[in-house]
């Protein structure tokens, strides 16, 4: 097993019964992501992505904050101090990590948030497929507090998640909201008390790693670009994903579940998932 202990300084990571925890490591910063988080995270996603022992990826931060958004020193003051390229990669680190790599990660992921969760934060939010919250968690656009809109994609993260009324409110006020108000929103699948959080979790993840992963990554990523093609691109997109998804699945999870059902009658597919060998 991957050891991982002290190989990044802003994230710690970790690998226990299947799940990678990713924990943003700056907790006197609030865990604000600055370069050397954003270069880092590029890193641990791609190690991660290759390590068989990690097989569902919690994202998480230490302290009494998820992150407290783009680094306001670090991010955005001290590169506008460089030379003008610099925002160039500063800028791709960022978006790399946060968007490209984890919204179409190879594993399942979910954001567990616990605590303070603001502006660019939202975009890894987003990106990861499902979330929880501790009720306690504040969240906020606090962009407009400081004078910018919402940067890097979190205008549109929340469109795609929020309704229209609220992402508008909550950009154009900055007012917070608790991880209670962000599941009624559909901005994180469920919040719970902050004592229950890692123990939900856990049984989350449970689940995911019960299921087949080839089936699993096909699924999610499926869903995710069905959003952005029409109705005739869907069809064809979605049963090359499915046959794609037979075609790369070395325990043939599809044949496997066909036979429990039809011929041994030993599941319910509508009430359980097949065995898996
Ligand atoms: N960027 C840079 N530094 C940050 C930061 C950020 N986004 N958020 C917090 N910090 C730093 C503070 O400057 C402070 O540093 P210092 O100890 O060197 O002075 C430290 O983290 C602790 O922050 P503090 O404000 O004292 O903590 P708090 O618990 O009282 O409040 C927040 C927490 C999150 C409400 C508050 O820090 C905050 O409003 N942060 C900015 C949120 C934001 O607008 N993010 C930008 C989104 S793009």
């Amino acid at each position: 097993m991957a050891d991982y202990e002290g190989r990044w300084k802003a994230v710690k990571v970790s690998v226990e019964a299947g799940i990678a925890w990713v924990t943003f490591n700056r907790p006197e910063k609030r865990n604000a992501m600055n370069p050397t988080l954003n270069a880092e995270m590029v890193q641990v996603l791609e190690a991660l992505e290759l390590d068989a022992d990690a097989k569902v990826l919690v994202l998480t931060g230490a302290g009494d904050a998820w992150t407290a958004g783009m680094d306001l020193k670090e991010y955005f003051r001290e590169v506008d101090a460089g030379p003008e390229i610099l925002q160039e990669k500063i800028r791709r680190d960022a978006s790399q990590w946060q968007w490209r790599l984890l919204r179409m990660y190879s594993k399942p992921t979910i954001a567990m948030v616990n605590g303070w969760c603001f502006g660019g934060g939202f975009s890894p939010l987003v990106a990861c497929d499902l979330a929880i919250a501790a009720d306690e968690a504040t969240f906020g656009l606090s962009e407009i507090n400081w004078g910018i809109p919402p940067g890097n994609l979190v205008s549109k993260a929340m469109a795609d998640t929020v309704g229209h009324r609220k992402a508008l409110h909550y950009i154009m006020t900055g007012d917070t909201f608790t991880g209670s108000e962000a599941a009624a929103m559909g901005l994180v699948n469920e919040s719970v008390p902050r004592a229950q959080l890692r123990e939900h979790t856990i049984a989350l993840a449970a689940k995911l790693l019960e299921k087949n992963p080839v089936v699993l990554r096909a699924a999610k990523i499926g869903f995710k670009r069905s959003r952005e093609l029409t109705w005739e691109q869907n069809e064809d997109y979605l049963y090359a994903k499915l046959d794609q998804a037979q075609l790369r699945d070395p325990e043939h999870g599809r044949e496997q579940g066909l036979k429990q059902f039809l011929d041994d009658k030993s599941i319910k597919p509508g009430l359980q998932a097949y065995k898996r060998a």
